[in-house]
């Protein structure tokens, strides 16, 4: 840690600008798009991979979460990356987890994503704002494919008056439509054909999505009929402004939200839908 904040300081004092792309490793096609949009946006470019154990409830896949940092320090090397921050658990929570300060993300933090996952949201943030403080970036690079995470960032960084600007990449898809995620190296056969269900449940709800919210959201839940084994979580249609659901009076620009268990994998995906607009 400390040599990491030694080189950024030193390339700062030079007027170097700092770009940051925090990730937990496993790197696909979707981290390396945040990596080219940072090394666009700014001289120096920092990539972090650390698999936060604080996000990670009890029961979760944390000891199942994919590491592979040869091959990622491999995909890192031809993109121009300055800087690869890896630390072990220990260097970033020497006290260790349990007990330290941590950032709390508030009400929207325990709804979607939270309301499953416990406490994942006050760990993200916790890790988000140490990096943002070891690194000091000018700009930190998140993907929309995360898009809860994306919006309680920006307020964690608004709420504490940080000193970064967020950019925000557009979700990177397989030719299918599949949203990439390090998780869908555990999809296979059945599992991987079945995870098509949540980008055709998007596609329906972008499809109906003229004729309002509610319209909207049975056909979205309807794509899910009943597809073996796939769970659906939750499907919802939410104000990207403040990431509560719209009510069927809602009009504009809203945020679809879904998650789903595929077989024993948790996906999620969303997309921007313009709901109640003429033309159809
Ligand atoms: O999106 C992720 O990979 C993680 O939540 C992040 C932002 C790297 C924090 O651990």
């Amino acid at each position: 840690m400390a040599e990491v904040r030694g080189v950024l300081d030193e390339r700062r004092r030079a007027g170097a600008s700092v770009a940051l792309v925090p990730t937990m490793g496993a790197l696909h096609d979707g981290h390396l798009a945040l990596v080219r949009r940072a090394r666009e946006l700014a001289d120096v470019v920092v990539v972090s991979i650390f698999v936060n154990p604080l996000q990670f409830g009890p029961t979760e896949d944390l000891d199942r979460y994919p590491r592979t940092l040869e091959a990622d320090l491999a995909a890192l090397a031809g993109l121009g990356v300055d800087v690869v921050f890896a630390p072990d658990v220990t260097e970033m929570y020497p006290n260790g987890s349990a007990e330290g300060t941590t950032v709390s993300a508030g009400p929207v933090g325990a709804r979607y994503e939270g309301a499953h996952r416990p406490g994942h949201f006050d760990g993200m943030l916790t890790v988000v704002a140490k990096l943002f403080s070891i690194a000091q970036p000018d700009v930190a690079v998140f993907g929309q494919k995360d898009a809860q995470q994306v919006f309680l960032v920006t307020r964690m960084v608004a709420d504490l008056d940080l000193r970064v600007r967020i950019e925000v990449v557009p979700t990177v898809r397989e030719s299918d439509g599949l949203a990439l995620s390090s998780r869908n190296r555990f999809l296979e056969g059945h599992d991987r054909t079945a995870a098509l269900v949540l980008a055709e449940s998007l596609d329906a709800a972008r499809t109906s999505a003229a004729d309002g919210a509610s319209e909207l959201l049975a056909e979205g839940v309807a794509a899910f009929g009943d597809h073996d084994g796939v769970d659906l979580d939750y499907f919802v249609v939410i104000d990207p402004e403040t990431f509560l659901p719209v009510d069927e009076a809602f009009r504009g620009r809203a945020l679809v939200l879904v998650a789903a268990r595929v077989g024993a994998t948790r996906l999620i995906d969303n997309d921007f839908v313009d709901v109640g607009a003429s033309g159809r």
